[in-house]
């Protein structure tokens, strides 16, 4: 069976984790991009060495985007800015801090035997 094909039984029949990278290849504040299930995401390390993951999707345009987003902070509020169109969103929350109307899906984001794992809120997809 591929990787694929195995993440993919994972998530069907497991808890709905899915390896996304190493914690030792996660840089602080460059963003990757990985698939969830069908979904694209975007997975962080902040410069404290918090992880959050978002949705890759940048909402005003559609574009598989969010990764190459600059990582910065407001405040006490983690953020990443759109590369198109520099909307700010919160990490913690994916809600741009402009705009409530716009938001980054958020995922649940761990480490688990040195492998970052990347899920949905609600355990799903
Ligand atoms: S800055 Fe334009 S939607 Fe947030």
């Amino acid at each position: 069976m591929n990787e694929l094909a195995e993440s993919l039984e994972v998530l069907e029949l497991g808890t709905g984790w899915v390896d996304v990278i190493a914690e030792a290849e996660l840089e602080t504040e460059v963003g990757v991009p990985a698939l969830v299930g069908a979904h694209a995401v975007a997975v962080f390390r902040t410069h404290d060495g918090e992880l959050f993951a978002v949705s890759n999707i940048d909402p005003r345009t559609g574009s598989s985007v969010i990764a190459r987003g600059i990582v910065g902070s407001r405040g006490e509020i983690p953020t990443v800015a759109s590369p198109l169109y520099k909307e700010v969103y919160d990490l913690r929350t994916g809600y741009c801090l402009d705009d409530q109307s716009k938001r980054l899906e958020p995922y649940e984001v761990r480490i688990v035997g040195g492998i970052v794992q990347v899920r949905g809120i609600d355990g799903g997809r």
